[in-house]
């Protein structure tokens, strides 16, 4: 590679400062040091979880960053220390990384690591150090990832190797959203065959947990979302009823309940409102029902009876579904090279980096599932 070792010059939308829209600027991206891997993001899609840094999590610091964390790419350059990847490889950047040594990564119950933004920086979701400049500026690397950049620096405890005959523009999505939301279901809720469950939320994230629910092999998936756009795309990925909150004037939680005979099995938040999650919570039956966090929010206290738990109710979170990362990517997309989960589906509009600030709107105002932007053509 004729740029290995040298500052890579190439586009990226930064995110200036909160509630800004993203500006495509052309910014520096220095080579891998030590144990880090130059990646050309191919694709990434775009999550609910980057609106939240940009327009909910109120954050003044962890500005100016390049956002994005659902991508896949080539490795173009490898630095001292790495041999896991050669260029040519195909990639997806880890948000939550595996650095198989830690006390989080040798345990089977977690898929914590110690290592990484998420371990440090928990607050601004991002680490102090970055190889990427603008305008003379160090800009931040949201998540350890970010893919809204034609190039990114990753360290190589945060980088999966996947099967070459992976299509990159498809596969991204499960860099985030797809291995969250079924990996909730099946990871984390453990959903039981001939069981029944309600998804609250049907973006990607819930799609993907209707998806894992019916995967686990659930009798009953109740789709519940405010916009009933939503419930045809559902339908599509195995959700058997539908509820609107707004066609009711009692509590979601009443409703499911006289629907289900006392309560779902499991149900899966896939919001990030914490009313969402206590209506959640409230909606699984006692005695045995399991609630499991999802949607992304560090801004309110949540709020529940503490009788929902003592009457037998589990309240749980995932994260990335629960999936160990470096473990789990390379095996998600195998299911999908083998027609065992979808992904093509998820897929509602494509659209190249230049209009991310479309793709940005299209999401706050719930018109799209994903949106593949294309960032560095093949
Ligand atoms: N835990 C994790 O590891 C993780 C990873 C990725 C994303 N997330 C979070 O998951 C959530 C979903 O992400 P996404 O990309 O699918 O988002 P999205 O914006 O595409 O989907 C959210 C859906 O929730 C619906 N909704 C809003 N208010 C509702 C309500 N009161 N009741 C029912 N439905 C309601 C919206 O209509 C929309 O369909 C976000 O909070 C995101 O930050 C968490
Ligand atoms: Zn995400
Ligand atoms: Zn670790």
């Amino acid at each position: 590679m004729a740029t290995a070792g040298k500052v890579i010059k190439c586009k990226a939308a930064v995110a200036w400062a909160p509630n800004k829209p993203l500006v495509i600027e052309e910014i520096e991206v220095a080579p891998p040091q030590a144990n880090e891997v130059r990646i050309k993001i191919v694709a990434t899609g775009l999550c609910h979880t980057d609106l939240y840094h940009l327009f909910e999590g109120m954050h003044k610091d962890g500005f100016p960053a390049v956002l994005g964390h659902e991508g896949a790419g080539i490795v173009e350059s490898v630095g001292p220390g790495v041999t896991e990847f050669q260029p040519g490889d195909k990639v997806i950047p880890l948000f939550i990384s595996q650095c198989q040594e830690c006390r989080f990564c040798k345990n089977p119950k977690t898929n914590q690591c110690d290592k990484g933004w998420a371990a440090e920086r928990y607050d601004v979701m991002a680490l102090d150090d970055s190889r990427f400049t603008c305008k003379g500026k160090k800009v931040l690397q949201f998540m350890g990832t970010s893919t809204f950049s034609e190039y990114t620096v990753i360290n190589q405890i945060a980088v999966a190797k996947i099967d070459p005959a992976a299509p990159l523009e498809k596969v991204c999505l499960f860099g985030c959203g797809v291995c969250t939301g079924f990996g909730a279901a099946v990871n984390t809720a453990k959903v039981e065959p001939g069981s029944t469950c309600a998804v609250f939320g049907l973006g990607a994230v819930g799609l993907a947990a209707v998806m894992g629910c019916k995967f686990a092999g659930a009798k009953r998936i109740i789709a519940v979302d405010v916009n009933p756009d939503k419930f045809e795309k559902a339908k599509v990925f195995g959700a058997t009823e539908f509820v609107n909150p707004k066609d009711h004037n009692k509590p979601i939680s009443q409703v499911l309940a006289e629907m289900t005979d006392g309560g779902v099995d499991y149900s899966l938040e896939c919001v990030g409102n914490v009313g969402v999650m206590r209506s959640a919570l409230e909606s699984c039956v006692a005695g045995w029902g399991v609630s499991v966090i999802v949607g992304w929010t560090d801004m309110h206290d949540f709020a529940a009876r503490p009788l929902q738990l003592i009457t037998g109710r589990t309240w749980k979170g995932s994260l990335f579904g629960g999936f160990k990362s470096k473990d789990g990517v390379p095996k998600m997309v195998k299911a999908y090279l083998d027609k065992k989960v979808k992904l093509d589906e998820f897929i509602t509009h494509h659209m190249t980096l230049a209009q991310i600030n479309d793709g940005i709107e299209l999401m706050k105002q719930g018109k799209c599932i994903r949106t593949v932007l294309s960032v560095s053509p093949q």
